[in-house]
């Protein structure tokens, strides 16, 4: 028996302009996308924004849904959309953020568990890590350099494979 530690690491921003220009766009595509969110019941309205690697920006925001788990997060619209759209082209940046109607989001919101594993599924189908970007409608900027460092122990189809 043996435990094992593991590490995860962050780059921490006190505000979006310490970021490179290109990362600042994809913040300000995501802040703008926010305004589509269809957020009735939650008010929690999320905007993503992802650039690929031909540079095309696709940006998504969260869909609700009276049925509650019938709705999406703004990640995956974005994903599933760059998906659809742009199918074979690898994704270099992810960027999230987030506002509510009630009340101030001062912190950055970080992908749903959901998100996270379909981020590693675009990670392994292009085998290049996506770099994610996290804020909220205030305050830090949270930079991660691919999903592992939010979902360490991720199950992917290389777990489907016979070793
Ligand atoms: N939501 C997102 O769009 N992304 C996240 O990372 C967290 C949660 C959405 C889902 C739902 O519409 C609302 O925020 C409240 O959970």
């Amino acid at each position: 028996m043996r435990p094992i530690a593991l590490q995860v690491t962050f780059t921490e921003y006190d505000s979006s302009e310490e970021l490179p220009p290109e990362d600042q766009e994809l913040i300000r595509e995501a802040r703008k996308v926010m305004d589509s969110a269809y957020a009735p019941y939650s008010r929690f309205h999320v905007g993503a924004a992802l650039r690929m690697e031909h540079g095309a920006i696709v940006t998504g925001s969260n869909q609700e849904n009276a049925s509650y788990p019938e709705g999406l997060c703004a990640e995956r619209v974005a994903l599933f959309s760059a998906g659809a759209v742009h199918p074979g082209i690898k994704i270099k940046t992810l960027a999230v953020v987030a506002a509510s109607k009630n009340h101030r989001i001062d912190k950055p919101v970080t992908p749903c568990g959901a998100c996270r594993q379909v981020i590693a599924e675009y990670e392994h189908r292009y085998s290049q890590p996506i770099r994610l970007i996290m804020t909220g409608e205030t305050g830090k900027v949270l930079v991660a350099d691919g999903i592992r460092q939010l979902l360490p122990f991720l199950f992917n189809g290389d777990d489907l494979k016979s070793k």
